[in-house]
């Protein structure tokens, strides 16, 4: 007999269990790509929408890396299952790659191949977190960290930074967060939403914390190679060696080579883990697609020349919409620092009136943004920062201007 659930709500008056599992029940779908399908389903039912939702380049992936999985498509070979972990060319070239890039020297049975870096953060996780284990994220922060971290038994504890500091997290700020039950700690620089890139020393500092404390760190290089004004990223495990081999370290193709569909990433981490995120992998999703690691291997064995010019276009948007939504009413932005969002306050609209409709939360903001301007953004609500808008600048310079320039003739309407 299935047993009834006394706390389920009535389902339309028929007895037995509830339909989706309390787990599911309570997750929360992605409010980013939930902004991202929704300007897209409105674009293609023909409305002028300005996307500023998706976190991902407006570039195609480099032509030497299409042409290598075309040709891929083609040799009967990669139409099979390849090993869990990745195929091994595939995994050598991420840990010379990885060592090339952060100065971190792995081999390449420590490399798991993942369905994207998202992926990788659920396998951490799963691999790392038992019921209770608490994990620091500080905030404002990616919306899919505590959702992953929670559905492998986790308790997320969000970590306050101050928008003052440039949304930099503090060894203070995260010793007042650190309980017995602390186990990891997630770390992302850049960041990903507010842009933040951490110097050297702040790096350290962190990792000699999480040293002293047995904190493990998840550190999520997806974003290393965007960062601007002369900043430089730096991988944890390398500056504060102290860490021990208590890290993992998350990265993936979809932001450096323009290649968010192709749905590849990786975790990094010692073996124990590693071995254990892949059996549960092995049950899971088997491998990431065959076609998919061929164009990942081609562009991990080339140059690094697409995203410098990328780079480059991101930096000149970068300080167009920092420069366009301070001169916003009710708007002030710090200078995204790396990544390729802008993450402003919008304090200064919040309680009054834009169009004459009333406007409490940023979500409120957001919707009227979408409705009115016809401009899709991200309210800070889903990075655990309500009050703030994130805008990602890996759109069109043209459509970054109108768009900008749609939200100043709505936020002007403010009474
Ligand atoms: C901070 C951060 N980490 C990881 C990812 C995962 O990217 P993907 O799964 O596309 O490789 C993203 C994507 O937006 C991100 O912003």
């Amino acid at each position: 007999m299935a047993p009834t659930d006394e706390t389920a709500p009535p389902r339309e008056g028929l007895p037995g269990p509830r339909r989706v599992s309390t787990r599911l029940a309570s997750l929360a779908p992605s409010a980013t790509l939930a902004v991202d399908a929704r300007a897209k389903a409105l674009k293609a039912a023909g409305e002028d929408i300005i996307g500023f939702g998706a976190g991902e380049p407006d570039f195609p992936t480099p032509e030497v890396i299409v042409e290598a999985a075309a040709a891929a498509c083609r040799d009967p070979k990669n139409h099979r299952y390849t090993p869990t972990g990745g195929l091994p060319e595939l995994r050598e070239a991420i840990a010379s790659k990885t060592a090339r890039d952060s100065g971190l020297v792995v081999d390449a049975s420590q490399v798991l191949v993942t369905n994207g870096g998202k992926q990788a953060i659920y396998n951490a996780f799963q691999a790392l977190l038992d019921p209770g284990d608490e994990v620091l994220i500080p905030a404002p922060y990616w919306t899919t960290y505590p959702e992953a971290a929670a559905l492998a038994g986790g308790v997320p504890v969000a970590v306050p930074t101050e928008e003052s500091r440039g949304f930099h997290v503090t060894v203070e700020a995260l010793e007042a967060a650190r309980t017995p039950a602390t186990k990891v700690l997630v770390f992302v620089s850049p960041s990903n939403p507010t842009g933040a890139v951490l110097a050297r020393a702040e790096v350290e500092a962190v990792g000699r914390w999480a040293a002293d404390h047995g904190i493990w760190v998840l550190a999520d290089e997806i974003y290393e190679h965007l960062t601007y004004g002369g900043r430089q990223s730096f991988s944890l495990p390398v500056v504060a060696p102290e860490v021990g081999d208590r890290w993992v370290v998350v990265n993936g193709v979809a932001k450096t080579y323009a290649m968010t569909g192709w749905r590849v990433g990786w975790m990094i981490g010692p073996p124990d883990v590693v071995s254990a995120a892949t059996n549960f992998q092995s049950q899971v999703t088997s491998n990431v697609g065959n076609v998919s690691q061929r164009a990942a291997l081609a562009a991990l064995t080339g140059d690094l020349s697409a995203v410098a010019a990328m780079r480059e276009a991101f930096d000149r948007r970068r300080m167009t919409i920092h420069r366009m939504l301070n001169d916003c009413t009710g708007v002030s932005c710090v200078e995204p620092e790396g990544a390729f969002y802008a993450f402003p306050s919008v304090a200064g609209l919040l309680g009054r009136k834009l169009g004459g409709r009333p406007v409490s939360t940023s979500t409120d903001l957001a919707e009227l943004c979408i409705e009115e301007a016809k401009v899709a953004v991200v309210p800070g609500e889903a990075f655990g920062a309500p009050g703030y808008l994130r805008l990602s600048y890996a759109l069109g310079d043209e459509d970054l201007v109108e768009g900008v320039s749609r939200l100043a003739t709505l936020f002007d309407t403010a009474e």
